[in-house]
């Protein structure tokens, strides 16, 4: 009798759950048919942390190994945050280019909320406001970047001689070459300087941008789990106290800068951003579109933020990559012979003519993958993609590294500069483009002519000047640390002078 009860509450159970299986896909059939969206497939998580536990150290080569899964997009939760990842050329490119201001928005994070209250440019909602913020920032990246080729071409000779100053020792370049990618912003925000590195607002952010960089990746937990914020305090103040500390300085050079301001003698980007405002007519109270003096006065902060690591991080990708690689680097070094001849400097006019410097520049962003995930974007409304709904709100990272490694590449592990090139040797612009580094849309990096201009003297001149080597008994390790930017692990190189 006992046993009869025990298979008939079975039964009832298996009923039970057999209803409720039926229901959901009843459920889902329905409304499969009905719009012929689903909401996209993922991985199960846990409750309230989703799965912030299951990323490891390296998010974007976990999101890479979901997406061998789910498809190229897919959904998952990062603490209280629905997230949708978007992976692979082709969707990137597609949702990207046809579908950017869905994507526009910044999600409403505590540590963005925190730097200038989401009122700046690369932190901010997407509206009126911003697009006429972003508009100002382009002009005078724009204007200013076109006069930077003297200042580089001097940070460039820094670096040469820093590097030869190392006597034939092993050493690491990433000290040098930071310092120079960011003394090359400071110059472009505040003009040229002579004795930068002694400055003590710049050394400080050079100091910071660490635990900057920590506080902006993705799924930094304090952002998307905030009562974590209990266990993370010391770098909550410390990010907190950077941020009030650059806002202060920033406030303070500004006042210098506007009591000497003559539109009559534009000196730097600071002066460009406070002739575009008057031109804009922006006041301390919001305009039509809600933006302010103040909010464009930010300006610098957004451009030290993008302006310098992404860079410098590149730069220490290629030195590697030509430790690793003699015959690539003697293939640049003959390229830059040739072009420049007995001149001994290099111009950013000879760009044109040095495809192979330029392939090798291209190849080591997509195979390293700088900014792996970007930066996070937000749905700005309810959005279809590949037929999967996403709702407005949710928090939608590109995995820009899945770009980068897509099986479309051939053989994407591999450090081959001459996939750019066709048979005459001449850069192919439609290969180029499919790199995506500096991401596309709305939120594209607007520092992009900047930085390529920064990157192709920079590099060229070092390859110009000296022979970089790898040091015995060092192993390299091409996998990068992961925070926002993917950044070579420790490693050492050997300079000498070309002439020896
Ligand atoms: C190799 C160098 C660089 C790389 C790989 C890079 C890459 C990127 C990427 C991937 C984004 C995010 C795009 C998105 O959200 O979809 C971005 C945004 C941004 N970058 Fe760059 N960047 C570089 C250099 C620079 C430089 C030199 C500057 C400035 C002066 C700069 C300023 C910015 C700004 C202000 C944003 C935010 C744009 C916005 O939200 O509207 N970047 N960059």
């Amino acid at each position: 009798m006992e046993k009869l009860t025990s298979t008939s509450s079975v039964v009832q159970m298996v009923d039970i759950w057999s209803i409720f299986a039926l229901a959901i896909i009843v459920l889902l059939v329905t409304k499969y048919l009905m719009n012929g969206t689903l909401s996209p497939p993922g991985p199960w998580g846990l409750p309230f942390i989703g799965h912030l536990l299951f990323l490891g150290k390296d998010h974007a080569k976990q999101f890479q190994r979901y997406r061998e899964e789910f498809g190229d997009v897919y959904q998952l939760r990062l603490g209280v945050w629905p997230t949708v990842i978007i992976s692979g050329y082709h969707t990137v490119k597609k949702v990207l280019s046809e579908q950017s201001d869905s994507f526009a928005a910044r999600p409403a994070f505590n540590s963005f909320k925190f730097i200038n209250k989401m009122r700046g440019l690369t932190f901010s909602y997407f509206d009126q406001r911003y697009l006429l913020h972003r508009k100002i920032a382009s002009t005078v990246l724009k204007e200013y970047s076109s006069r930077m080729e003297e200042i580089m071409q001097e940070e460039a000779n820094r670096i040469v001689s820093d590097f030869l100053n190392e006597n034939g020792r092993p050493f690491n370049p990433n000290k040098v070459v930071t310092e120079a990618t960011g003394s090359i912003i400071y110059q472009f925000c505040y003009g040229k300087g002579e004795n930068i590195r002694e400055d003590k607002d710049f050394l400080e952010l050079l100091e910071n941008h660490k635990n900057f960089k920590e506080m902006a990746k993705a799924a930094n937990p304090t952002d998307v789990l905030p009562w974590t914020q209990i266990f993370f305090q010391e770098k909550v103040r410390k990010f907190h106290k950077f941020i009030r500390k650059a806002q202060h300085s920033r406030a303070e050079k500004f006042q210098d800068i506007l009591e000497t301001f003559d539109p009559k003698h534009m000196r730097h980007a600071v002066d460009g951003i406070i002739s575009t405002s008057i031109r804009y007519g922006l006041e301390d109270e919001p305009n039509e579109v809600g933006l302010t003096k103040q909010d464009v006065f930010t300006l610098t902060g957004d451009f030290f933020g993008g302006g310098f690591d992404n860079t410098s991080t590149t730069l220490c990708w290629l030195l590697l990559y030509m430790a690793e690689y003699p015959v690539v680097q003697a293939t640049i070094q003959r390229e830059i012979d040739n072009v420049i001849g007995q001149k001994g400097i290099i111009l950013l006019e000879d760009r044109e003519k040095m495809p192979f410097t330029e392939a090798t520049i291209f190849e080591t962003m997509r195979l390293s993958g700088v900014v792996p995930l970007g930066l996070p974007h937000c749905a700005t409304e309810d959005v279809l993609v590949n037929r999967y709904i996403i709702k407005k709100g949710t928090l939608v990272f590109f995995n820009h590294y899945s770009v980068g490694h897509d099986k479309e590449w051939g053989d994407p592990f591999e450090f081959r500069p001459e996939r750019f090139l066709d048979s005459g040797g001449k850069l192919m612009r439609e290969k180029t483009e499919s790199v995506l580094a500096f991401s596309i849309g709305r939120r594209r990096c607007p520092g992009e002519t900047l930085a390529r201009n920064e990157l192709f003297l920079l590099f060229a001149t070092v390859l110009c000047k000296c022979d970089i080597s790898k040091p015995e008994h060092e192993n390299y390790d091409f996998e990068g640390n992961f925070s926002l930017t993917y950044s070579p692990k420790p490693y050492n190189i050997y300079v000498c002078s070309k002439e020896n």
